[in-house]
């Protein structure tokens, strides 16, 4: 039995090229919030979504899994990615198996949800292992500009294509387990339909607030306003909270950290404002600080996943979470916003503080999944060289002027 067992994986594992160079051909198809609700109305049709899920999903792996192998060699062979990659391989062989199944079966539908469910569990610590696995390359091997703007470019696509797994995964799953959210009954699957911004910038502020007064023993005020165009309308939008809260989390840890670092000699800190705008395109969150700001100079680095200005946590430290440290908070934030067709920017005056805004869309037409595809642009921009700058680089010595002296 064993035997047969070995055998049988092996064959599976052979395939995998060809099932993966068969589904990336397709592109990844971006549903809208308005679809994603009706997946999940009244109406809602589990059948429909596994037939959907069973073929989107192998999509959105095998695009995502063909720029894995584009990385560079010495960091496609780290220990974190090769098994990174393996999770990959195996959630794939996974929903394969339900390709020629019926979708009448109750029991093949009850046993989509259980996968759905352990595939989900198993990438759970995606990015952390992937985080790991550059910091090996890059202790390991001196890195250029090229490689850098590569690595970056793939993370932010494969954090992208995360995001949207995960989003799924989540709706199936949620909506079809047969129970209801005991906690928010309206909320379809991870998405409420009035997601009421406000409360979730206090939810998040509050927990940032909370780390921060472990570490510093002292924490910023809120000041929060609302604001919308058309009057006497809440300044809600829908949305999926758990995202939103990531974003505001992260914007308030830094604006918390900022805060106080500069303050410390003094007893009052500015409190951080915060401005929820409602208008007829945009929702948009500006979070301001005053604390001291980032030079121009960096801004570029800040949403790089290899800058942090806080000293790298220990991995494994499970006694509490960092409130800073991997670089990473703003990098996926900015992914969370770009993921519904938002935006998330930084402006900074040093000496002063920041200003970060959150822009997502008003309306759910809007809001539209946006997703990596693998094609010929994609694999254009692995194969960038480093070529000659178009920009004359200033010399660090002062120019001697003496020599074009015309003698009098
Ligand atoms: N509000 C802010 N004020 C000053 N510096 C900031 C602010 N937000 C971010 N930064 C800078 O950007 C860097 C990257 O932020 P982030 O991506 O959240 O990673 P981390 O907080 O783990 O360092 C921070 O280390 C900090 O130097
Ligand atoms: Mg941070």
């Amino acid at each position: 039995m064993k035997f047969v067992r070995f055998i049988m994986k092996h064959a599976a594992l052979a395939s995998v090229p060809k099932h993966i160079e068969h589904f990336s051909k397709f592109s990844p198809s971006p549903l809208s919030m308005k679809q994603f609700l009706d997946f999940g109305s009244i109406n809602a049709c589990e059948k429909t979504s596994f037939v959907f899920l069973r073929q989107e999903l192998p999509v959105r792996l095998s695009n995502i899994m063909k720029e894995i192998n584009l990385l560079p060699d010495r960091l496609l062979t780290t220990p974190s990615v090769q098994t990174v990659q393996s999770w990959y391989i195996q959630s794939l062989l996974e929903i394969l198996e339900f390709l020629d199944k019926s979708p009448d079966d109750h029991k093949v539908l009850g046993e989509f949800v259980d996968t759905l469910v352990s595939i989900r569990n198993r990438h759970n610590d995606v990015v952390p292992t992937m985080a790991q696995g550059i910091i090996e390359y890059k202790e390991a091997f001196s890195h250029d500009t090229v490689t850098n703007l590569n690595i970056q470019y793939f993370l932010d696509r494969f954090y992208m294509s995360r995001i949207s797994i995960r989003m799924l995964i989540n709706q199936h799953t949620l909506i079809f387990d047969g129970t209801l959210n005991p906690i928010h009954p309206t909320t379809i699957g991870c998405i409420d339909p009035h997601c009421e911004v406000g409360d979730i910038v206090q939810d998040a502020f509050h927990s940032a607030k909370m780390l921060c007064e472990q570490y510093y023993l002292r924490s910023p005020d809120l000041i929060l306003q609302e604001m919308c165009s058309k009057k006497n309308h809440p300044t809600s939008i829908v949305y999926v909270p758990s995202h939103l809260y990531h974003m505001l989390f992260e914007l308030f840890k830094n604006a918390m950290r900022a805060t106080i670092e500069t303050h410390d000699d003094s007893n009052n800190l500015p409190p951080i404002k915060v401005l929820v705008s409602l208008g007829d395109e945009d929702m948009s969150i500006k979070v301001s600080d005053k604390g001291g700001g980032v030079p121009f100079r960096k801004m570029e680095n800040l949403f790089s996943y290899m800058y942090s200005t806080a000293p790298a946590p220990q991995i494994g430290e499970r006694t509490r979470p960092p409130l800073a440290g991997f670089g990473y908070g703003l990098p996926i934030s900015r992914l969370y916003a770009k993921y519904f067709q938002g935006d998330l920017q930084l402006y900074s005056m040093e000496g002063h503080g920041t200003e970060a805004v959150i822009y997502l869309k008003a309306l759910s037409t809007d809001s539209i999944e946006r997703l990596p595809v693998y094609n010929k642009t994609a694999l254009k921009n692995y194969k960038v060289s480093q070529e000659a700058d178009d920009w004359c680089i200033p010399s660090k010595e002062p120019l001697d002027l003496s020599r074009y002296k015309v003698p009098k």
